[in-house]
């Protein structure tokens, strides 16, 4: 499940995903990079400041199940996203190996949480800073020959949920991918956030923001957030 989250009045909304909550403490954990004005502002929040608006917990939760072999696949910023859901995996008795990416070594996070997340971790950079040289796509590839693979989680940019769908449509195995189109009220309303799947229209942020990969049309996704 997701929030969105207005830092003050001249912040724009901005849904994020949780990457932790602790119901005991009563406090939710947010992973972001600051890309333009509104996570500018998120920044500049000094300690003991409040956000404007907190609204959420919105979408559905995640639903995870007990399948054997499952491979969770994170790129950038979305491995903050993938790492409740490998851990959850991992805790509910899946065997759990996990690909984390990004261009470059000083953009890769949560290395460590996702090892302990995991049973194995793979690493890699687009530019060979650190690990393997290369996108998670190759490793993917490597792991879906050995066989075995039940399912598949993919989070992170289009092309890379993208890229990762068309490899395990061809070894058909079920993925799951969560969107990140553009939100407004994040209630349903707006119609901001429509994905087509499976020749649907669907709302992110009531009917997802998880959906099926294979069912996704990521044409139209990417065509949608360049607009
Ligand atoms: Fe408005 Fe989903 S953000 S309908």
């Amino acid at each position: 499940q997701f929030v969105i989250l207005k830092a003050n009045e001249d912040g724009e909304r901005i849904p994020l995903t949780m990457a932790e909550t602790n119901p005991e403490k009563g406090t939710i954990t947010i992973i972001y990079m600051v890309v333009g004005k509104s996570t500018a502002l998120f920044r500049d929040l000094a300690v003991g400041d409040g956000y404007q608006d907190v609204i959420g917990p919105l979408g559905k939760a995640t639903h995870l199940e007990k399948v054997g072999k499952v491979v969770c696949v994170g790129g950038g910023t979305g491995v903050a996203v993938l790492h409740p859901i490998t851990r959850a995996l991992k805790d509910i008795g899946n065997d759990v190996t996990c690909i984390i990416g990004a261009r470059t070594k000083d953009l890769l996070i949560l290395e460590e949480q996702m090892k302990d997340a995991s049973h194995d971790l793979r690493v890699c950079t687009d530019d060979g800073s650190y690990g393997h040289h290369g996108f998670v796509t190759e490793v993917l590839k490597e792991i879906l020959e050995e066989g075995d693979v039940k399912q598949v989680v993919a989070i992170g940019p289009v092309p890379m949920m993208k890229a990762v769908s068309a490899i395990t449509k061809t070894y058909d195995v079920p993925t799951l991918v969560s969107l990140n189109p553009i939100m407004v009220d994040g209630t349903g309303m707006c119609g901001c956030c429509r994905v087509s799947v499976g020749g649907e229209t669907k709302f992110a942020c009531v009917d997802g923001p998880e959906f099926d990969a294979h069912k996704v049309d990521f044409e139209e996704l990417t065509n949608r957030l360049t607009a």
